[in-house]
């Protein structure tokens, strides 16, 4: 039975609104201290204050007494890449040792490594790890993920990845939401002919993969040594005639006018931002696009974190996200994500909790429907062991969610 009466939460941190929110919005959570909510049918019916009557029929519903807890939405994790053969971890020892990602990636480690194993993987294979991906995310309160494609770089391994993540999709509680990233790297067979490359990704998969419905929108890397900025501009203008909503890899590493560019093409996000620039920041905040910031990959690479703080205060639209992958962050851990975004990146409780919720959905085109709790939204939610939010960066590295609700069903208790 999918309909709920959650009971007297000590908060209940709605985060409501139906789109991203900006500089100071994102420091207002819309907390009800002792609220109660109604899932009917999979769908929040109702949203109480203390004392309101609870207008339907209780021996319809299953009763959550939530005393000493805070309800939340569940989290959406806007950018992983959790479909993948193989790892990484001499890779890792190496970077330990002094090597950059960049020496890494062009002695054909990197991305091109994990591309081989996700060749020869079966599609059975990248289901089953990316099952077990999709359990542990859910554990650590994440409701929705989107996820990359590009670890294929050819035709049949691309379109095996984005049908793994529809499979799974059908298969498992998560939602997931795909997105094709052909344009990742350069393949050993492409080397030295990167426009043609570029060009196959337009001429062929484009139509292939919007023909099949397999992603809503594309992502490319671009980044000195990978895609240039027009590269990129001429992939995702391409991708835009498709229909595809447009997302980019930006200014990770060396500062490129990454964010200008996702700026001037309205992108939906510009993601990384590391080596964002003032005018680039300035220019998302005009334009709309989310900020996507990703503290666990400038911590595993060990570079300077993204610029966080300065960007909400520049108005932008800021959103957190995991980037779960074999190379640059090998994890999915939302409470060291909230520490470090609060920590290093200055950004208040309030705000992480805006933007791994109600922006991170924003960033993949659906604050209309998840990313808070509000009357009409799909009732995805979680329960913390502690009765406030602001427990979730406070417990450094402790995974605090206690209880996972999707479309109304619990599906994780811990
Ligand atoms: O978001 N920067 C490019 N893509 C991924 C890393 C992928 C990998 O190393 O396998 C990222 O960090
Ligand atoms: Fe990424």
């Amino acid at each position: 039975m999918n309909n709920l009466i959650i009971k007297n939460a000590d908060q209940v941190v709605t985060c409501s609104g139906f789109e991203g929110k900006r500089g100071r919005e994102m420091s207002d959570l819309h907390v009800i201290e002792g609220g109660t909510v109604i899932v009917t049918g999979g769908i929040i019916s109702h949203v109480l204050h203390p004392g309101e009557e609870i207008p339907v029929s209780e021996r319809d519903y299953t009763l959550i007494d939530a005393g000493g807890k805070a309800l939340l939405p569940g989290f959406v994790d806007p950018h992983t890449h959790f479909v993948f053969g193989g790892y990484r971890e001499e890779e890792f020892s190496w970077r330990m040792r002094g090597d950059s990602y960049m020496d890494i990636m062009n002695r054909g480690g990197g991305i091109v490594n994990t591309t081989r194993a996700t060749r020869e993987a079966t599609e059975e294979e990248l289901m089953e790890s990316g099952r077990q991906r999709l359990d542990a995310m859910m554990r650590l309160g994440i409701t929705t993920v989107e996820g990359k494609s590009g670890y294929g770089l050819d035709r049949d391994t691309e379109l095996k990845q984005l049908r793994v993540m529809r499979r799974l999709n059908e298969t498992h509680p998560m939602d997931i939401i795909p997105t094709f990233m052909g344009a990742h790297a350069i393949p050993e067979e492409w080397k030295g002919k990167e426009d043609e490359f570029v060009d196959f990704n337009i001429r062929e998969m484009f139509p292939l993969v919007a023909g099949e419905k397999l992603a809503e929108a594309v992502d490319i890397f671009c980044e000195k040594g990978v895609f240039s900025v027009e590269q990129s501009r001429r992939y995702l203008a391409a991708a835009r005639e498709h229909g595809f909503l447009l997302k980019m890899h930006a200014d990770e590493i060396v500062p490129m006018g990454g964010a200008e560019l996702a700026a001037e093409l309205r992108c939906l996000s510009a993601d990384h931002l590391l080596q964002a620039s003032d005018e680039g920041i300035r220019a998302m905040a005009q334009a709309d696009v989310v900020a996507t910031l990703l503290p666990l990959t400038a911590f595993s690479l060990r570079e300077k974190y993204a610029r966080g703080r300065e960007m909400i205060d520049t108005d932008c639209m800021v959103a957190l996200a995991t980037d779960l992958n074999p190379g640059s962050s090998f994890s999915a851990s939302v409470p060291l994500l909230f520490a470090i975004a609060c920590i290093y990146m200055r950004l208040s409780p309030e705000e992480a909790v805006s933007a791994f919720t109600i922006n991170s959905a924003a960033a993949i085109n659906r604050a209309d429907y998840i990313g808070s709790i509000d009357v009409g939204k799909q009732a995805d939610l979680i329960l913390l062991q502690f009765p406030s939010y602001k427990f979730l960066p406070y417990h450094v590295g402790m995974n605090i969610v206690e209880t996972v609700i999707k479309r109304g069903r619990i599906v994780v208790k811990n």
